[in-house]
């Protein structure tokens, strides 16, 4: 089992460069099998959950190739429909591959992606959807099977405004004949993503970003495309927080930083100094920081759930109390407890967590409880007097490609030990 050991204290200094986003390339390579060509996918990040994303493409019959961060993806041999569980459990989030088989297939067959760590993880929203679009869903045993009865654009609500959801009734749309309104649709910047991506294979696809996206289906699609992946917003924020924290000046680049305004602005009223350019931010700390109004978490352009433990470990060392309401995922606060052994006063209460400032952490031996709650250990570890050792990293290795490679770049004392 692989650790990360950080000798906390220094502050950092330099510059990082974001990479693409987790969240948009892996509906983006589900998507690649809708049109039956190859698509090369530039600035795609070298992540355990890309390699996932691609060992369910090579299942599918897929031809796969990977070079640097370009993927290719030739879908045209693709003769497969069922994803076998021990694929769907690598990663939660393969049930984004539903809408674009079924796309591709007429029928599909893969298990439930079941609860994860952030609690369960229902997909009811994407299962009612597709009936409504006129597929039949059997669920029994664990297993989904779905085959196309008789497939029809049509309006579609979405209660609240889920992410996956959102993704996966846009990818089987482009099947469906007439034209699909998502109305209350997610509008974070990988939807957007991913509507470029449809778009350049022929899709009729408009209005992400906004509250509905319109899908005009039944298209030819047989377009070889390329890709380039937007930046990944959540590591963008991940590296302004871990420098909040540590302290010091550093300049994140080749990011978007319309993307996460809602963190960078909360990072200015911790008393931080942001300098934001077209495509890089830079940051730098004060000598102690102040805690923040209270920080909810909300759909885009809320304040994104997936930035809420790396800020709250900057937070833990603010003058005064932070409160935090997590709305999004029930199970969003297990890396409190590793915090608190590094000395963190926290008080978690159903979906607040209550963080009082204290002066210092201290290094100790915690775990990763989760991909971002691990992103926040390495945050706290970083500021942390003395030595930090971080277990079960590979949920952090998940999301983030060699983080110890882009902390050591700031200037970091920050190692991994297999
Ligand atoms: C995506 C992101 C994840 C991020 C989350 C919220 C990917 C691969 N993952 O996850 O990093 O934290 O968005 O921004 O893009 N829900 C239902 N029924 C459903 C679907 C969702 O009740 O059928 C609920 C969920 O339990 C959760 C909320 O809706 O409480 C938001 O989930 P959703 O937006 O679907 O998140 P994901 O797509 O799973």
């Amino acid at each position: 089992m692989s650790r990360l050991i950080i000798e906390g204290g220094r502050p950092l200094e330099g510059s990082v460069r974001a990479g693409g986003a987790k969240n948009s390339v892996l509906p983006i390579l589900a998507a690649t099998i809708i049109s039956g060509s190859e698509s090369i996918i530039h600035n795609c990040p070298d992540l355990r959950d890309v390699h996932s994303a691609i060992a369910i493409l090579r299942h599918l019959g897929c031809r796969v190739s990977q070079e640097g961060h370009t993927v290719t993806v030739d879908s045209a041999p693709m003769d497969r429909w069922d994803i076998p569980d021990h694929l769907m459990r690598e990663m939660r989030s393969s049930v984004i591959f539903l809408g674009p088989i079924l796309a591709r297939c007429g029928k599909a067959r893969m298990t439930f992606p079941g609860g994860c760590e952030l609690g369960p993880r229902p997909i009811d929203l994407h299962l009612a959807a597709l009936r409504k679009l006129g597929v039949a869903i059997q669920e029994e045993g664990g297993q989904i099977t779905a085959w196309c009865e008789k497939p029809q654009g049509c309006d579609i609500t979405l209660s609240l405004p889920s992410v996956g959801a959102t993704e996966n009734i846009m990818l089987f749309a482009t099947a469906c004949p007439g034209v699909t309104c998502i109305v209350n649709a997610a509008r974070e910047p990988e939807i957007w993503d991913l509507q470029q991506f449809l778009q350049g294979i022929g899709a009729s696809v408009s209005g992400a970003g906004h509250h509905d996206v319109r899908i005009g289906g039944q298209i030819a699609l047989k377009k070889n495309t390329q890709h380039r992946v937007i930046a990944d917003r959540i590591e963008s924020a991940t590296y302004l927080c871990a420098c909040a924290a540590a302290g010091g000046k550093i300049t994140v680049e080749d990011t978007e930083p319309s993307y996460f305004a809602s963190v960078t602005q909360l990072l200015e009223e911790s008393g931080c100094a942001l300098q934001v350019g077209a495509d890089r931010v830079t940051i730098q700390a004060p000598k102690r920081l102040r805690s923040v109004g209270p920080v909810r978490t909300m759909p885009y352009p809320g304040f994104p759930t997936d930035a809420q433990s790396p800020l709250m470990a900057a937070m833990c060392l603010a003058q005064g109390t932070t409160v935090f309401t997590e709305n999004i995922f029930e199970n969003r606060y297990r890396h409190c407890a590793e915090l608190m052994r590094m000395g963190a006063d926290i008080q978690v209460e159903g979906r607040l967590a209550l963080v009082r400032g204290v002066d210092h952490l201290t290094g100790s031996a915690v775990k990763a409880t989760d991909l971002r709650g691990g992103a926040a250990m390495v945050v706290a570890g970083l500021a942390a007097q003395g030595e930090t050792s971080i277990s079960e990293i590979d949920h952090i290795d998940r999301g983030y490609e060699k983080i110890e490679k882009a902390y050591a770049q700031l200037g970091a004392c920050i190692r991994r030990e297999e």
